[in-house]
C-alpha cells in the first residue's frame, strides 16, 4: 500500500513518486476557512482539512494555478467573483427525494389543512424552502401540495425554493433527474409528476409543468438579506443551519419568526433543534416547531 506524503514543492505524492496535488498549508487553509465562515456563515472545523483541499484541487486545476497560495491570492484578486465558486465548491448538498419523509405527512396531515383554513380570505398559501439544494425538497413539496390543495378553487400558491450554491440551483430549475434518485418517489407520484425520458433521454426523468410551475428557484444567501415576500405559511430549513455556529443559528430562527404567518411551521433537520421555550415557537413535532399565534404568546 503506497503511503502519502508532501513535499516541498506543494505537491501531495505517494510513496511512488505519484503526484496528487497541490498541499493545503495552515496559513492557506485558514484563510479559506475565514472566508467562507465570514461570508457563507459555514463553519469549517480544523479537521476539515483533506475535505476542503480535495474540494478545491479541481477548482486549482480549472484555473491553472499550481499552489492554495496562489489560489488564495486569487480569491484575494477577484473578490465576490471567485467567492461565488469557493462557496459552490465548499457547501455540501446532500439530499433526496422525501428525505425525512415525517415532514411531508405532517405538512399534507395539518400544515396545509390549517393555512387552507386560516387563509381562507386572501386563497393565499406560501411556503420556503431554504437551502432546498438540488431541488428534491421544493419539488415534494410541491407534488404534496397538488395532492391536498381543494379542487376546483384557484389559490395563489408559491413555493420559494432558494440557495447560496448558484450550481444546484441551476441543476434544480432544470428539473431532470436520474431514474435512480427517484427510487424513494411513489409509483402513483412518479407516474402523475414526472416524465420519464426516452431515446437518448433515458434514464432520466422531466418534472411535469404543473408541479414545476409552482416553484420559484432563487439563489439566496442566509447571512445575507432576504428580498422575500411573507408572510410564509410553512418554512422548511432543514440540514442547513448544522453548518453555521449557535448565534448565527439563533439569528436565523428569529429572522424565520419574523416571516412566518402566526400559527405557521419551521422544519429543521434531524439533528436540528431550536432550545426549549425560545419565543415564538413550540415544538409540535419530530423537529416541527409551530410559531405561536397571537393570542397564545399573550396568554
Ligand atoms: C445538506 S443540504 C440540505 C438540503 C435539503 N434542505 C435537505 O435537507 O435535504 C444543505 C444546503 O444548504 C446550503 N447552504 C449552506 N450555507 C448556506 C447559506 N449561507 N445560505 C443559503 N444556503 C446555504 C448548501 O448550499 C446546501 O445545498
Amino acid at each position: 500500500m503506497p503511503t502519502v506524503a508532501a513535499n516541498p514543492d506543494h505537491e501531495t505524492r505517494t510513496s511512488e513518486g505519484v503526484a496528487l496535488g497541490p498541499v493545503l498549508a495552515d496559513a492557506e487553509f485558514d484563510f479559506i476557512r475565514h472566508v467562507v465562515n465570514e461570508n457563507a456563515g459555514i463553519v469549517l472545523g480544523p479537521n476539515k482539512r483533506q475535505l476542503v483541499q480535495g474540494r478545491l484541487a479541481r477548482r486549482l486545476r480549472e484555473l491553472g494555478l499550481p499552489s492554495y497560495e496562489a489560489y488564495c491570492a486569487h480569491v484575494r484578486e477577484s473578490g465576490p467573483e471567485e467567492l461565488v465558486d469557493l462557496i459552490n465548491a465548499l457547501t455540501t448538498n446532500v439530499t433526496a427525494f422525501f428525505r425525512e419523509n415525517h415532514h411531508f405527512e405532517a405538512l399534507a396531515s395539518y400544515m396545509i389543512p390549517e393555512a387552507l383554513k386560516r387563509n381562507l380570505d386572501s386563497r393565499r398559501l406560501r411556503i420556503w424552502s431554504a437551502g432546498c439544494s438540488s431541488g428534491e425538497e421544493p419539488y415534494c413539496l410541491a407534488m404534496v401540495l397538488t395532492e391536498v390543495m381543494p379542487p376546483g378553487i384557484r389559490w395563489d400558491t408559491k413555493i420559494l425554493a432558494t440557495d447560496i450554491d448558484s450550481e444546484v440551483i441551476a441543476f434544480a430549475q432544470r428539473g431532470i433527474y436520474p431514474l435512480d434518485r427517484l427510487e424513494a418517489v411513489p409509483q402513483e407520484r412518479l407516474r402523475r409528476c414526472f416524465r420519464k425520458g426516452v431515446g437518448a433521454n433515458a434514464g432520466q426523468a422531466l418534472v411535469q409543468p404543473d408541479i414545476a410551475r409552482l416553484i420559484t428557484f432563487r439563489t439566496l444567501n442566509l447571512m445575507q438579506n432576504w428580498p422575500v415576500s411573507g408572510p410564509f405559511d410553512v418554512i422548511f430549513c432543514r440540514n442547513v443551519m448544522i453548518y453555521f455556529d449557535q448565534p448565527t443559528r439563533e439569528r436565523m430562527v428569529s429572522r424565520f419568526a419574523a416571516l412566518l404567518a402566526p400559527d405557521g411551521y419551521l422544519c429543521l433537520g434531524h439533528s436540528e433543534s431550536i432550545h426549549a421555550g425560545t419565543a415564538p415557537f413550540r415544538l409540535v413535532g419530530k423537529t416541527i416547531y409551530r410559531k405561536q399565534g397571537k393570542g397564545a404568546l399573550e396568554g
